[in-house]
């Protein structure tokens, strides 16, 4: 199947975006360990949180869905069951890496697998540290997926992370909280910090200083009744769309804001993005917002270290931004963008290139000069939803209609991307 996407004048309204895709399969996880019946609203409508959602219910947890509310009644910290077959955790590296800390534990043997994509991805970041906690697990050719754990009682570890990623602190804390006494972790660079606030949320005794992040074993978890906010990464599409697209405006109601992901505020900011958070929303760890987009001439920027490890899910859409900015786009430290869903740093390039844009591709980033006309082009997603969304919105500003190739890919993190794209173009 293709997608065609026609130039746009202008991007005009309000939209209100699905769950933040990893906050909804850090509150799948954990009330499906909690003791209770969880609510969870506005939950992701991503296939991947509904692979985590598919992967607890064969573990025994009662999952009910209606719409996006969606209802966990827990087993507690040791119900989880044997399933009765290989569990699928489909495209998504969250759920097979972070469900592994929580499989690790358990009294019974599984396999989780997924596809092809997912085949392809490394495990062995996680495979090392549950390691050492004491955990069994086997791996296809000692490194990727499928994998099957053995479960058994874990020691606690101090572990400094060698790659700053979410997904190995998450699977390393989720362990932990199987093992007796305290388990740490130390990151190299500060990552996402949503498992810590959701096991806080359930009751686990979680702190976090400077990147030092120690859990307590053996915690009672109790069910919560949780909303989850609007995805930034999704936002993140319709923000540079919104800033590249003359004559738009573009209302996001209810955004996720927490600071270890509002970094790209900063970055657009910083370039002369016209971005303001008009209301914030209170009361739950997690911080949310609205949030309003103008278009504007955006100045372009370099991002490394720090900021590339907290932009990394964004890079795809701001690639596009960068070939138009005023300066241009330098990407540095992103090795990590060729062990995605895809190899994003080729994707992206493949796609620029194919618009008529120039781009200096590295081994572990990109430069994109500024000041490029993008021209209309057949497109592909390789299979990945960023680069299907980033490549959309790259086709609104093209010299005519261009065609995506796969645009189902999208339905991975944000199924209702394309619908949403044509209200705000209409
Ligand atoms: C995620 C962490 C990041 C990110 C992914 C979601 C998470 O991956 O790219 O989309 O929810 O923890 P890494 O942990 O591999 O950096």
């Amino acid at each position: 199947m293709t997608e065609t996407i026609q130039p746009v004048r202008a991007l005009r309204g309000a939209v209100k975006l699905p769950g933040d895709k990893s906050i909804s399969h850090r509150y799948a996880m954990l009330a499906s360990i909690a003791e209770g019946t969880s609510k969870l609203h506005n939950f992701s409508t991503g296939a991947d949180c509904h692979s985590t959602l598919g992967c607890m219910q064969a573990l025994g947890a009662g999952v009910e869905k209606n719409g996006t509310e969606i209802t966990v009644h827990g087993v507690g910290l040791d119900g989880l069951k044997a399933p009765a077959a290989a569990l699928d955790a489909g495209n998504s590296g969250s759920t097979i890496r972070m469900l592994s800390g929580i499989l690790a534990a358990q009294p019974f043997r599984t396999t989780i697998g997924g596809d092809e994509s997912l085949s392809r991805r490394p495990m062995a970041r996680i495979l090392t540290p549950l390691a050492q906690m004491g955990a069994h697990i086997e791996a296809r050719d000692g490194k990727f997926p499928p994998l099957t754990v053995d479960g058994r009682p874990l020691e606690a570890i101090d572990y400094p992370l060698p790659v700053a990623s979410a997904q190995v602190k998450s699977c390393v804390l989720f362990a932990g909280l199987y093992a007796g006494g305290v388990t740490t972790v130390r990151e190299p660079i500060v990552t996402r910090d949503h498992s810590e606030l959701a096991l806080q949320d359930f009751g686990a005794e979680v702190t976090s200083i400077k990147g030092v992040i120690s859990i307590q074993g053996r915690p009672r978890l109790m069910a919560r009744e949780l909303a989850v906010p609007g995805d930034l990464s999704s936002a993140a599409f319709f923000l540079v769309a919104g800033t590249l697209v003359p004559n738009s405006r573009i209302v996001i109601h209810g955004v996720g804001l927490n600071p270890t992901r509002s970094v790209l505020l900063d970055f657009l900011a910083a370039g002369g993005a016209r971005i303001r958070i008009a209301q914030l929303a209170e009361g739950s760890r997690e911080l949310s917002g609205d949030l309003i987009v103008e278009s504007a001439r955006w100045q372009g920027g370099v991002m490394e270290k720090s900021v590339t490890a907290a932009l990394i899910d964004e890079i795809p859409v701001l690639s596009i931004l960068g070939a138009v900015s005023e300066q241009g786009l330098i990407v540095r430290d992103a090795g990590e963008l060729r062990v995605k869903e895809t190899d994003r740093i080729a994707a992206i390039a493949e796609n620029l290139q194919r618009m008529g844009i120039t781009v200096h591709v590295k081994q572990d980033g990109f430069e994109i000069p500024g000041k490029q006309t993008f021209h209309a082009a057949a497109l592909d997603s390789f299979g990945d939803h960023r680069i299907a969304m980033a490549f959309s919105v790259a086709s609104l500003i093209a010299g005519g209609p261009c065609t995506i190739e796969d645009p189902g890919a999208a339905s991975i993190s944000f199924p209702e991307f394309y619908q949403l794209l044509r209200e705000l173009s209409a």
